[in-house]
């Protein structure tokens, strides 16, 4: 299952992201939280402290890894680009494990 949370400024989306990743996490689910928003929060939402946030980098600073994935350079408009690219790696390259999320 997938759920992705958008709306816009200050509606309370991370809040209820994490909470969200929390409860499903405490029934037993494997949880993923990914975070795309640009300014990045949810590790802080989940309870995170800022140290160990901090070393989460945002998936808007991974250009070569966009540019690798999609096909579409950094910075260009109007390109074409993949629309499902290979990420299934992705978590065990980056994610960290926190109070049994994968973040
Ligand atoms: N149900 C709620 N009732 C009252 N305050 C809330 C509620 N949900 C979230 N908040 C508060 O509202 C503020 C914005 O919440 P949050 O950061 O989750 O929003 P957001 O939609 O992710 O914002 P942004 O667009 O800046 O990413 C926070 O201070 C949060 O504690
Ligand atoms: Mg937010």
């Amino acid at each position: 299952m997938k759920i992705a949370i958008t709306g816009k400024g200050g509606v309370g989306k991370s809040t209820l992201s994490a909470a969200l990743c929390r409860s499903f996490a405490e029934l037993g689910y494997n949880v993923l939280a990914v975070d795309a928003d640009p300014d990045a929060n949810l590790a802080l939402a989940l309870g995170m402290d800022t140290g160990d946030a901090s070393k989460i980098i945002p998936i808007s600073e991974m250009k070569d890894l966009v540019e690798e994935r999609t096909g579409a350079p950094s910075g260009t408009y109007g390109s074409t680009f993949k629309l499902n690219p290979k990420v299934d790696d992705i978590p065990e390259r980056y994610a960290t494990m926190f109070d049994g999320i994968k973040v």
